[in-house]
């Protein structure tokens, strides 16, 4: 390692420590994570196993769940780095002239390709890029059950755009073809005829991509429950046997989070961030295989560029916001650090699996909601209007219900402008 890149994590690190002792830390946090610092941190990463190591001990929130239990068991070059990397050729699924997925393209056409990411530089441009490529093409999850979904009306909520679906197919080891999902079928969707990468596909019917035709392939995490329907937007994502779906998260904000999960279950930093996505596509791929480090790290990268940098809109609404909703969602990042399950009241489900759950949900980045759809861990409300309407069934989170016609509006106008 480089004294440059030991020097980036030293800052890195005490930062880290900084962002979990005191609540004003987002800020702190971001002008830390200059360019410079963020490549040499990546690049730490990639070089040194001990630095994801290190890295993951410090985010651990709640050291005894089974979510911890795994990785710090597993997370370490006897274990998990003894997996063959995974950098396997794939290409699109494209939307056929019948509307359902054309078939796969034979073997040798250039649609075909791998990531080769040993051959990308080391600048934060290149790794940016790397990482939208592998956020739209990496097969995390093999499906067979996959292309039955596609064929059904709705494409069971997966995204067409540019005439391909929101899929890829990927060449596995002895001949084997599979349609896969990409981080890009959950993270990303549709408005009009923009693709917006980041946001959240609220229209997705995960569970019945899953259930299609018996699930043949081995895409749920041994022990998670596949309820007759989790709901559009929803995937139940823990191991622990219990029906706790969540909302997919808008990736948008990440770089404002201060936790990562609903549930609060990991401190959010760069390098804590790559782990996490890297420790991700091994428990996808059943522990068999391991991403190239340098892939996950890119999509870090890449994630972390995502956030509007548009200053904070004033006018009338802020006013309001800060009275009403600033002592939690504060600051520039309109974040802050995790609240117990009590104090907002909201479905406690994912917030209490032993699997994730740390008896707290994090205060959500409100960065980029203005278009964002599935609201709370439990996706149980729609949109902002209905965050905000005074009848509203849903539980928890009472904040502004309270509020006139006037400072209703402003505060709505507020939050679309973050
Ligand atoms: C099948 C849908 C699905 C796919 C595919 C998927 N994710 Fe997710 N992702 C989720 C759900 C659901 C959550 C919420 C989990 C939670 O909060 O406990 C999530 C959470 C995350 C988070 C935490 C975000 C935060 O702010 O807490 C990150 C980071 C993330 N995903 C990255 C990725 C990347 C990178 C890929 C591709 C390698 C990917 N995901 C693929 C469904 C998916
Ligand atoms: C006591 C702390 C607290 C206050 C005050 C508060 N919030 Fe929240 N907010 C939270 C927590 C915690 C969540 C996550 C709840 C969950 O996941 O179930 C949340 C979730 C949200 C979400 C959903 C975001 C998403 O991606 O799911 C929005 C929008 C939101 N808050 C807006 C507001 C607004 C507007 C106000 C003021 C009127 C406000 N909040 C006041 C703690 C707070």
């Amino acid at each position: 390692m480089t004294s440059r890149a030991l020097a980036a994590l030293g800052a890195s690190v005490a930062l880290a420590a900084v962002a979990s002792a005191c609540s004003s830390a987002p800020a702190d946090r971001l002008e830390a994570t200059t360019p410079t610092d963020l490549a040499s941190a990546m690049r730490a990463y990639v070089d040194d196993p001990n630095v994801g190591r290190h890295a993951l001990e410090r985010s651990l929130v709640n050291r005894d769940n089974t979510y911890s239990t795994l990785r710090l068991a597993e997370y370490d070059e006897e274990h998990w780095g003894q997996l063959p990397e995974l950098d396997a050729p794939a290409a699109p699924v494209l939307v056929s002239e019948t509307g359902g997925p054309a078939n796969p393209p034979p073997a040798g056409d250039p649609a075909w390709a791998t990531l080769g990411a040993g051959a990308v530089g080391w600048s934060l441009d290149e790794l940016r890029a790397l990482g939208e490529r592998a956020f739209f093409r990496y097969p995390l999850q093999p499906s067979d059950t996959m292309p039955g979904a596609l064929e059904s009306a709705d494409h069971a909520g997966v995204w067409q755009h540019d005439g391909r679906f929101g899929a890829v197919w990927v060449s596995l080891p002895r001949g084997v073809v599979s349609a896969a999902f990409t981080c890009a079928t959950c993270h990303a969707s549709t408005i009009g005829d923009r693709l917006v990468a980041g946001r959240n596909n609220a229209d997705l019917d995960a569970a019945r991509i899953y259930a299609n035709d018996g699930a043949t392939a081995v895409p749920l995490p041994t022990g998670a429950s596949l309820a007759p329907a989790w709901g559009r937007g929803l995937v139940d994502v823990t191991p622990d046997r219990i029906d706790n779906p969540v909302a997919i998260t808008d990736l948008r904000p990440i770089r404002y989070q201060q936790n990562l999960h609903h549930a609060a279950t990991l401190h959010n930093e760069p390098v804590a961030l790559a782990v996490r996505i890297e420790t991700l596509i091994i428990t996808s791929h059943s522990e068999a295989v391991r991403p190239p480090r340098k892939i996950a790290a890119a999509l870090a990268v890449y994630l972390l560029g995502l956030a509007p940098t548009t200053p904070l809109p004033a006018g009338e609404g802020a006013a309001v916001f800060a009275r009403e909703c600033g002592s939690c969602h504060e600051g520039e990042a309109a974040s802050g650090p995790p609240v117990l399950l009590s104090a907002v009241g909201t479905d406690p489900a994912v917030g209490t699996s032993p699997d994730r759950g740390t008896g707290m949900y994090r205060v959500p980045s409100l960065r980029s909601v203005g278009d964002r759809r599935r609201m709370f861990a439990s996706g149980a409300v729609e949109d902002l209007d209905a965050l905000l309407d005074p009848d509203r069934k849903a539980a928890g989170h009472r904040f502004g219900l309270e509020l006139d016609a006037h400072d209703r509006a402003a505060l709505l106008e507020y939050l679309r402008g973050l």
